[in-house]
């Protein structure tokens, strides 16, 4: 996908953090964001929220028409308060919470797969780095969205350990999780997310590889802080 100049000329400050589910990206990336004073920007909820459009309106998700077009028609705002909570709104309406659903969870690699999709997402989310110092975090945005990003973080930790993050992360949403389910759902996606053709699960090769397994939120962006 081609960089326009004002991309290459980018004149903010991006941070991107890639890695695989679990790994604690969002939670790492909004504290650091915090501590920066930067925008955050969590590109997987802007793939969520198509999912959930599409879901909504049947779309079968092997019609990549259909789903390239939605992509064009759908306006995906996400907005974050002082504290960084995430506010995402779909169109109009507030999709914070139905865009983590299990059922839009194992519906999203379908969306994200497809080429003309992430065109359409990686050009809305080069705006916005283009016009703010931000943190960005997903799968890509080190090796496609940002390639010139001033600093890059590859984020891991050790699979079981990201499963009981994700687990405990969903009871303290009040949510009924079955943990066999959560675990074999996040080696699924990452195995999608790093096989698929485009725009897959990589570390950039100027990325920072941080593995998070038995760190605290505050001794990752302890360590990202110093390389920054
Ligand atoms: O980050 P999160 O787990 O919310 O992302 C949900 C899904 O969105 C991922 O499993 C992946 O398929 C897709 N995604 C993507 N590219 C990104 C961010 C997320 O393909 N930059």
């Amino acid at each position: 996908m081609a960089l326009t100049e004002a991309n290459k000329r980018q004149q903010c400050t991006v941070i991107t953090i890639d890695g695989p589910a679990g790994a604690g990206k969002s939670t790492v990336a909004k504290e650091l964001a915090k501590r920066l004073g930067f925008a955050y920007l969590d590109t997987g909820a802007m793939y969520r929220a198509l999912t959930l459009k599409a879901l909504r309106q049947k779309i079968n998700l092997e019609n990549e028409k259909q789903l390239v077009d939605l992509a064009h028609q759908t306006l995906i705002n996400i907005t974050t308060d002082d504290k960084k909570s995430l506010k995402v709104v779909l169109d109009a309406e507030d999709v914070t919470e139905p865009i983590r659903s299990l059922e839009v969870t194992q519906s999203t690699f379908y969306v994200a797969r497809i080429a003309g999709v992430r065109e359409v997402m990686v050009q809305r989310q080069r705006e916005i780095g283009t016009k703010n110092n931000i943190v960005i975090e997903g799968r890509d945005t080190g090796t496609v969205v940002f390639p010139h990003a001033t600093r890059k973080f590859y984020l891991d930790a050790d699979s079981k350990e990201r499963a009981q993050r994700r687990i405990k992360e969903l009871k303290e949403k009040g949510k009924q999780v079955d943990e066999l389910t959560i675990a074999r759902d996040l080696e699924e996606r990452d195995t999608k997310d790093i096989t698929r053709a485009v725009g897959p699960l990589k570390k950039a090769e100027d990325a920072i590889f941080i593995d998070s397994t038995g760190l605290s939120i505050g001794q990752v962006v302890g360590k990202m802080l110093e390389y920054i």
